[in-house]
């Protein structure tokens, strides 16, 4: 299996922004060097033409695929991992001190329900086909405040044009963010989409996390003090 996961080769084909951060300690660089080349997918697999079915990274079959992506330091997919053994997740994150986090995170546990991508998740969503995933999050992404940058979002019409091929009918898009003017955007864009229809019927649908949320550890920072979170749960329709 070939990824660019060494650390010889820190480098990734087309991040938007930050590629590495902090020099990895010696026992995330070990779960790099280790665990990240059998856990990554394959980058020959990366075809970005929809062939890439999620069943064929893993070796026995699993009730749903879901993909979370720009995980940080993934403790949103190692809490969904425990919670659903019966399920096999993919994770995009670029950053690799990120990635390394969440390895370690995993490396005691079982960990054959789990494929990673270190860098831009829309090359792995453009390689999945139609109607694969029964669910998909993209918690607090970048907002690249400048009006300049918007393009860059995750949360895009083009972006959601593949959200809306690759998920089931009836799968949720599950979004969440912190950044006022950003969260206007995700509605925005969502609700715009035909593809997608909003859950929410009232203020506290998106104010108020379900009873069963799974809190990140940059919700709890970010939303400290005046900030207020926004959690958005749209349908593939
Ligand atoms: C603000 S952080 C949020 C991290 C995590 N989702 C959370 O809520 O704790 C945004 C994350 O998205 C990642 N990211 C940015 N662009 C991305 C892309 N094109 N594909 C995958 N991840 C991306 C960043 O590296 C970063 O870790």
């Amino acid at each position: 299996m070939t990824c660019n996961a060494s650390l010889d080769n820190q480098k990734v084909k087309r991040v938007f922004g930050r590629k590495s951060g902090r020099p990895l300690n010696k026992s995330r660089a070990e779960v790099i060097d280790s665990l990240l080349p059998r856990l990554c997918v394959d980058e020959g697999l990366l075809r970005e033409d929809g062939s890439l079915s999620p069943s064929s990274l893993f070796d026995v079959p699993y009730k749903e695929f879901w993909f979370e992506i720009g995980f940080g330091a993934g403790e949103h997919l190692s809490a969904l991992m425990r919670r659903h053994p019966e399920n096999a997740y993919l994770g995009a994150e670029p950053f690799i001190n990120g990635m390394a986090a969440f390895l370690k995170d995993i490396k005691d546990e079982p960990h054959e329900r789990i494929r990673v991508h270190m860098d831009d998740a829309m090359m792995l969503a453009r390689s999945l086909p139609d109607a694969c995933l029964d669910g998909m999050y993209v918690l607090n992404p970048d907002p690249w405040h400048k009006k300049r940058h918007h393009k860059r979002r995750i949360i895009s019409r083009d972006n959601l044009d593949v959200f809306a091929r690759i998920l089931k009918p009836g799968a949720p898009l599950i979004m969440t963010s912190d950044v006022p003017d950003l969260a206007d955007w995700m509605v925005t864009e969502a609700s715009l989409h035909p593809a997608f229809a909003w859950r929410a019927q009232c203020a506290d649908d998106w104010r108020v996390p379900p009873e069963d949320w799974i809190t990140t550890a940059y919700e709890v920072k970010g939303a400290k003090g005046a900030k207020i979170m926004t959690y958005l749960f749209f349908d593939r329709v």
